[in-house]
């Protein structure tokens, strides 16, 4: 495991958009996997911005979203597919088949599940996945007691992530379960760039980097991954021992 350390969101944003940019220059038929939330917002507006005023051909890429919050429509702001829809879909005006998300309104979750896994492997796997990290150690939906061995599934939501995550939402709602890639993705991805910004996050970011590998703190699956990148900024690196 790899760890970057930037002076401040907005370098750490800098830069993981460049690596973005940089693997579609690459590999125009990359497949990206990106988590929504506060940490990679700026990421994928600049992602967009760069990709547009480079001229970049990102008519070949796919785009996968991390996770959703099961009953949430995507039309309400909070949810991680208006997050897309609104920061990369729209602005690069990327045609259907370049993108999948999890269908939060589903009456068969066990199929979007599958749905999403065969979409995967039909791509030939992941190139890159850009992950955050939650106040308890989550990745996408992945909550404490995960399996690291899962695919794509679909999870009750824990305690700190239902009330955390009403800071998406403009209205009180009711979050239940969660669906999500699994971290067995993860492991499989051929790169996995997990990010993390500000002072509330270096508690996490210390567990994720310094604890013991453990499926009671999913995030530590980065220290497994061949070539897991822990990219932060000063403040979320500012309880790290090393
Ligand atoms: C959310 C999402 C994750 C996200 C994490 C951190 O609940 N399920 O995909 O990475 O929590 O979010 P934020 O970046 O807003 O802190």
């Amino acid at each position: 495991m790899q760890l970057k350390i930037y002076k401040n969101y907005q370098s750490l944003s800098a830069h993981i958009s460049d690596e973005m940019i940089a693997l579609i220059k690459h590999k125009p038929n990359a497949v990206i996997c990106c988590a929504s939330g506060d940490t990679p917002r700026l990421t994928c507006q600049l992602f967009a911005e760069k990709a547009t005023t480079q001229k970049i051909d990102t008519s070949k890429f796919t785009f996968i979203g991390l996770d959703e919050w099961v009953g949430i429509p995507s039309d309400n702001e909070g949810s991680c597919r208006y997050f897309f829809d609104s920061l990369v879909i729209k602005p690069l005006q990327l045609a259907t088949s370049q993108f999948h998300f999890f269908n939060a309104l589903s009456n068969d979750v066990v199929a979007e599940c599958k749905t999403m896994d065969k979409f995967i492997t039909d791509k030939g796997g992941i190139d890159l996945m850009i992950v955050g990290i939650g106040m308890n150690g989550h990745i996408g939906f992945n909550e404490p007691g995960v399996s690291f061995d899962n695919y794509s599934h679909f999870i009750q939501l824990d305690a700190t992530t239902i009330t955390v995550g009403q800071k998406y939402f403009k209205d009180n709602v009711s979050l239940d379960k969660g669906i999500t890639i699994g971290l067995q993705h993860l492991v499989e991805s051929k790169e996995v760039i997990l990010i993390a910004n500000g002072l509330k996050k270096a508690a996490v970011i210390k567990t994720a980097v310094e604890g013991g590998l453990s499926n009671s703190f999913p995030a530590t699956i980065i220290q497994k991954h061949p070539t897991g990148v822990v990219a932060i900024d000063e403040e979320a690196a500012s309880l790290l021992s090393r």
